[in-house]
Parts: C-alpha cells; structure tokens; sequence
C-alpha cells in the first residue's frame, strides 16, 4: 500500500483549514434560538453522534495515507448520491405536519432548490458529489494511486455500503414512529457539519491538483449543515422534553449504528493492502 504524509499547507486560510485536521467546529447543537435547554441525555447522545464519527479511526487513516483518503470519497459515493432520495422518503413518511415542516428546508436544499437561485438538476446534492468525484478521478494525483480497476471495484463497494446502510433506515421508517425516524435521521446526518471541514482540509493536503476538482459539495456541507444540524437539534429537543423521549433517543442510537456500521466498513476496505 502507498501511504503519503499529508503535506502541512503553509498560507493563513490553509492553515485556518488545516486546523480542522485535529480539532472539530464547536458542536452544533448548541440552541441559538431561545429554545428550551435539551435535557442532559439528549445533549450526550448528541454529542455522541457527533464525537464517534469525528473521532474515528478512518479519519486517522485519510490523514496519514492520500491513497487512503481518495478510497474513503469513493466508498462515501453512493451514500452521498442515496441521500437526496433518502431526505424525500423520510418527508413523505412522516405523518406530524410538524416534523415535515422541519425536514422540508433540509429536502430543498438536497433537491438544489436554493431559494433566489434558479433550479438546476446538476445542484441535487447526489449530482454535486458525482461531479466532485468525477472531477477528482482526473487529477494526477488520484491516478498515481488508483487504478481504473480499483475505481470500479471501490464503485461496486461502495454501492453495497450505502444499500445495507439506507436499507436499514428504511426499515426503521417504515416502522411509522415520527420521534425515532426524526432522531435515526439526526444520528445519520447531524455529523456532517463537524466532519466536513475535515474533509475539506484532507483535500486541500493534496494540493494544486485540487484547482481542478468541483469542491462545491465539500463548501456547501461544511456551511449549509449547520443549520440543518441547528433545526434538527430543536425538533428533537420539543420531542425529548415530552412523552416521546425514549422514542426520539432510541431513534438516535439506531441512527448512531448505521453511520457507525458505515464508517467501520469504509475502514476495512481503506486498511487493506493494495
Ligand atoms: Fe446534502
């Protein structure tokens, strides 16, 4: 296996982005908006949810090894193009007009409806993360240590992770509780604000091959879920502090283990030996 230390990036912003290669952004589930203090659990499942991803093993091998790193965004692939479609199943599955209010700002923003801006098919999340993939396969860098082969058996890999992952979530939706599919939700995507940043220094580590790679879908989950993250955390701090708690907690470890499941997959592949 070609394991290449990360090159340490040397201008102010990188190393403002470097940062982020050892210390995650202050958690996002800090309420900004008046909300009711989210009992002490919910806050440790929260940061639970969190801390498993931003501490996991596999961020220690995309640090260390760019071949690892570049397998990591190709196993991520196809969970990345099954999320749009994965936001939509959880809104028309929810029954509480309510928690379809909450979700909704998160499904357009998926579908590439931003507001002011005309929709465009190719500003769908899944299709932003196609682009930055196919644009990051061109690099030389990419090919020094990826061959076609290994690309299209990384692709085959990477489709089976993100089908037991979501088949797993649909499941648990089908199940029809509100509270538990709104917290396995939170437990499926309330990391990507914290862990994106990361990525997005991993990437920069690489260097002017980056110039050519569509980084629009690294930009927009380090911004755009913070809020997203923001307004989950409240819907899930209103069923928390009433008679659906253990049912909102219970959605979050389920959601825990799938992005846990996930995360540990992606590490078996990425520590294998080329
Ligand atoms: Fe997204």
């Amino acid at each position: 296996m070609s394991t290449t230390a990360i090159d340490r990036p040397t201008s102010t912003a990188a190393l403002a982005s470097a940062s982020a290669l050892v210390a995650p952004l202050a958690a996002p589930h800090t309420l900004q908006t008046g909300a009711p203090a989210l009992p002490a659990n919910t806050v440790a499942l929260l940061t639970l949810r969190e801390e498993l991803i931003t501490h996991h093993p596999v961020n220690d091998l995309m640090r260390n090894s760019s071949r690892a790193m570049l397998q990591f965004f190709e196993l991520y692939g196809h969970f990345a193009y099954g999320f749009a479609p994965f936001v939509c199943t959880l809104f028309t599955t929810l029954r509480g007009q309510r928690a379809k209010a909450f979700i909704y700002e998160n499904l357009l923003d998926e579908m590439g409806c931003v507001s002011g801006q005309a929709t465009a098919w190719d500003n769908q999340h899944g299709e932003l993360y196609r682009s930055f993939l196919t644009t990051l396969r061109r690099t030389d860098v990419y090919q020094s240590h990826i061959g076609e082969k290994e690309q299209r058996e990384l692709d085959v890999m990477s489709k089976r992770l993100a089908d037991q992952a979501y088949g797993t979530y649909y499941e648990l939706v089908a199940e029809g509780n509100d509270a538990q599919s709104v917290g396995a939700f939170s437990g499926v995507e309330g990391w990507v604000a914290a862990e994106y940043p990361f990525w997005r220094a991993c990437l920069a580590s690489l260097g002017n091959d980056m110039r050519f790679v569509d980084m629009r879908t690294i930009e927009i989950h380090c911004e755009a879920d913070v809020e997203h993250a923001r307004v989950l955390d409240e819907l899930i701090g209103e069923y928390a502090g009433g008679v659906q708690a253990a049912d909102v907690h219970r959605g979050l470890l389920r959601g825990i283990e799938i992005s846990q499941t996930l995360f540990a997959a992606m590490r078996d592949v990425m520590s294998r030996e080329a």
